[in-house]
Formats: C-alpha cells, sequence, structure tokens
C-alpha cells in the first residue's frame, strides 16, 4: 500500500481539516505495516493557482507542518515534505498535460466553482491544478489516495490520464489509485450556520474553532454556538431537522471516537447548557496539547524546516524512476 495526500498551507487550520483530514493521515499512517509507505506534502505549487502572499505562503508552510507533526504525524514513519521542493511533480505535470484533454478538465465541476463566470479571467494553473494533482499522486505509484467528495472527480481524472498514457505510449508505468474513503472522516459544519461547512474563508471567526485558539476561546465559541431550546433525543435519527444540534452531537463523537448514538445515550433528555461544556471540554483536552506542540515546534523553525528537508529527498528519490521512465516513454 502507497497512500499520498496534500493540503494546502493557507493557514489557519481549523477543527473540520483536523477531524476530515489531519486525524485520517495520522490513522493511516499508524495503521501501515511493512513496506507500506505514507507521503504527505504541503501543496505549495497548488497554493500559487490563487491568489498568495509570499512571506505568508513561505511562514504557513512552516506551520502547517509544525501543526501535522505535533497533531501525530511521525516524520520518520511518514513521509512529509514541500511539494515544491520535489521538481517530479511539475516535471510530470507538464508530461501528462500532453496527456490530459482540455474537455477532460473543463468537465471538473471545482474549475466551474472556482473561476465561476471569469473563467477569461482565471489562472492558467487553476484551469490545469487537476494534472498537477494527477503527477501528484501518479509520481509515486499511489495505490490509495484518501478524498473528500469534492475530490472524487479529480481522483477519477488522474486515473483517466494515467490509462491513456500507459495506452498511448504502450507501457505499464502507472499504477491506477484507487480512492481510501474513511469512515471516520465527518463534515463539520459552520458553529454559526448548521448548514454551511466551517471553513477557513468564512468570514466570522466565531463559525470555527482553529487549532490555534486559546482554551478560553474554544469554551466561549462551543457557549455562542447556534443552536435550538430542545431537549437532546437518545438517538441521531431523532436529531431529524436539527441541523446545528446535530453538528455539536456529530464533533462531540468525532472527538470522542464514540457513535453518535452512544453519546446521545448519555445526554438524552438535557440541554445545551448541559451539553455544550462537556463538548467544550472534550475538545480542549483534544485540542489543547497538539496547539501547545505546536508551538513549541515553531520555536525551532529551522528543525521543521529541516524535517521537511529529510522528507523531500526520500520522495525524490522514491519519484525519481517513474519521472524517469516516463520521460522515456514519449522520447526525452
Ligand atoms: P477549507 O474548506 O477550510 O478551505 P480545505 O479545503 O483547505 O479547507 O481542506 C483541507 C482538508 O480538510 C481537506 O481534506 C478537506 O476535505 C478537509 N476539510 C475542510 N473543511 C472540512 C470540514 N468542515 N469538515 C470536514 N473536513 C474538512
Ligand atoms: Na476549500
Amino acid at each position: 500500500m502507497r497512500v499520498v495526500s496534500g493540503i494546502q498551507p493557507t493557514g489557519n487550520l481549523h477543527l473540520g481539516n483536523y477531524l476530515g483530514a489531519i486525524r485520517q493521515w495520522v490513522a493511516m499512517q499508524d495503521g501501515m505495516g511493512a513496506g507500506d509507505e505514507c507521503l504527505f506534502f504541503l501543496a505549495d505549487l497548488h497554493a500559487l493557482t490563487v491568489s498568495i502572499d509570499p512571506t505568508e505562503l513561505a511562514s504557513n508552510t512552516i506551520e502547517m507542518a509544525a501543526t501535522l507533526l505535533a497533531a501525530g504525524i511521525d516524520p520518520d514513519r511518514s513521509i512529509l515534505f514541500n511539494q515544491s521542493r520535489v521538481p517530479a511533480h511539475s516535471e510530470l505535470a507538464w508530461i501528462l498535460g500532453g496527456t490530459a484533454r482540455i474537455g477532460w478538465l473543463n468537465r471538473m465541476t471545482q474549475w466551474k466553482d472556482k473561476a465561476g463566470k471569469n473563467r477569461e479571467g482565471a489562472s492558467v494553473g487553476l484551469f490545469t491544478y487537476p494534472v498537477l494533482q494527477a503527477a501528484d499522486v501518479l509520481a509515486y505509484q499511489a495505490t490509495h489516495v484518501p478524498v473528500g467528495d469534492d475530490q472524487k472527480q479529480h481522483l477519477e481524472l488522474a486515473r483517466d490520464i494515467a490509462t491513456k498514457f500507459n495506452t498511448d505510449f504502450g507501457v505499464e508505468l502507472f499504477t491506477l489509485p484507487e480512492p481510501f474513503v474513511s469512515t471516520s472522516a465527518p463534515r463539520i459544519m459552520s458553529l454559526r450556520d448548521g448548514s454551511a461547512k466551517m471553513s477557513k474563508s468564512d468570514p466570522s471567526d466565531m463559525s470555527r474553532i482553529n487549532l490555534s485558539d486559546s482554551d478560553d476561546e474554544i469554551a466561549a465559541k462551543f457557549r455562542k454556538a447556534r443552536t435550538d431550546p430542545d431537549p437532546l433525543p437518545d438517538n441521531a435519527e431523532a436529531l431529524g431537522e436539527r441541523p446545528e444540534a446535530r453538528n455539536l452531537v456529530t464533533i462531540y463523537a468525532a472527538l470522542a471516537d464514540e457513535p453518535v448514538d452512544s453519546v446521545l445515550g448519555r445526554f438524552a433528555g438535557q440541554g445545551f447548557g448541559r451539553f455544550k461544556p462537556a463538548l467544550a471540554d472534550l475538545a480542549v483536552a483534544t485540542l489543547a496539547p497538539i496547539r501547545d506542540r505546536t508551538a513549541a515546534l515553531l520555536a525551532d523553525r529551522a528543525a521543521v524546516a529541516s524535517a521537511l528537508a529529510r522528507g523531500a529527498e526520500r520522495a525524490r528519490d522514491l519519484a525519481a524512476p517513474t519521472l524517469l521512465a516516463a520521460q522515456k516513454a514519449v522520447g526525452l
């Protein structure tokens, strides 16, 4: 098994990123057997497809790496690196650009969503982003790629590109990566609006728990989270059309690593006046150690950078034979 996954170093990681992505990475790492490999990268090249602040990109990358290390990514067991420090990603992406079709990219819903009505004004990088994503995983012969709903189409595209390349050039070069759908990765909603995803792009800081929030901020955000006046029922189905209540119970269950029904079994009949402080305590117990370890790691940024550099070296070695074979296949 070889797992490859990236996250954009956009800064401001939140509870949704932790429960929906970072915690899954740690679980995958911890579940690896002998001969298996996990590669996790900070997707700084992908970050260039939208407008960025150069000084922030560099510091966000180090800060995010520190958070991943603090959350349990072990740089001796997993390969943790900056995408831009492994040129094979860009070089293979260019080669695959000869294989991918414009019609395929035109059909990507993320492109349509992100470019909106102003397609002519969007960056070329935003359009070709899924080709770089294909290179990200194909360069390492990834067997499994963890994907949320919004990334399934891009993984399908990576498989299409790999298949066409193998066929066009008569090689059996690229492994077709399978989606790795985690059953324990919940979608966390905003604390202010139960129908919107918790997101760093939400203008209201009260809508999300940042991984950098203090204990008091975490408690205050849960205390002020939107809810309804009804007591909690004793099973998930009975939550019915109560998205805010469902979200808070989902967060509790994810943090406790417990089924929603068993959480409700304990809180049935109680109101949010009782539930919210328990939720805040649980969130603080999980997030405070990660926050504090992140701060401790960031006291020595050079050490974090050198962990990333070691990871990049290992990644370059792993990607080298595939890049060479791809170059040879197309006649370079
Ligand atoms: P954001 O939506 O804050 O911009 P990203 O799109 O950068 O976050 O997502 C990074 C990772 O975190 C992805 O794997 C994504 O699926 C996951 N993620 C982001 N927001 C949530 C959420 N609210 N609930 C669960 N997972 C999330
Ligand atoms: Na996003």
